[in-house]
């Protein structure tokens, strides 16, 4: 059985990952205007994967005689100045994810709760891999220039990137 507090912050990470999926969807939304296919295909998956995410703790709760709540979300960020700017939003909010996730770890070690910090381990490895997925593709941007031949390429790499991954595979 889980306890309140592990509950209470369980949920909140809920709605970290709803709002995550929400807003890879504006930025798939907004790459998708601008022509940048590699990129509009990146966060519609990564959006997939976001809600993966919250399902997996979404069961995690109810599986562990706790109580998950259907978050409310909050609307995003729909507009950004350039590409390389959409990549710096996603990597500042995963270092956001990162950390709550971090903080979950320490409350779960102080409760002596093994199951969930187990569950958590899935997800420090996980926000690992997506800090160093958007971390290369704005090294790629540094090295290369984003000047429109060089989003051409990053965005060529970055669709590649996208081709590649498969959500439902994630979790
Ligand atoms: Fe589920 Fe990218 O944090």
């Amino acid at each position: 059985m889980l306890s309140e507090k592990i509950n209470k912050a369980l949920n909140e990470q809920i709605a970290k990952e709803a709002f995550a999926s929400s807003a890879y969807l504006a930025m798939a939304s907004w790459c998708e205007q601008k022509g940048y296919e590699g990129a509009t295909n990146f966060f519609y998956k990564q959006s997939e994967e976001e809600r993966m995410h919250m399902m997996k703790i979404f069961h995690f709760v109810n599986e562990a005689e706790g109580k998950a709540i259907s978050p409310a979300v909050a609307q995003p960020e729909h507009d950004f100045p350039s590409y390389r700017s959409v990549f710096e939003a996603a990597l500042a909010h995963e270092k956001g994810v990162t950390k709550s996730i971090h903080e979950l770890v320490k409350l779960a070690t102080d409760q002596n709760d093994f199951r969930t910090l187990n569950l958590l381990q899935w997800f420090v490895d996980e926000q690992l891999e997506e800090e160093n997925q958007i971390q290369t593709i704005l090294d790629k941007l540094n090295l290369i220039g984003d000047n429109g031949v060089g989003i051409f390429m990053i965005d060529t790499e970055v669709g590649k990137k996208a081709a590649a991954k498969d959500p439902a595979a994630e979790v």
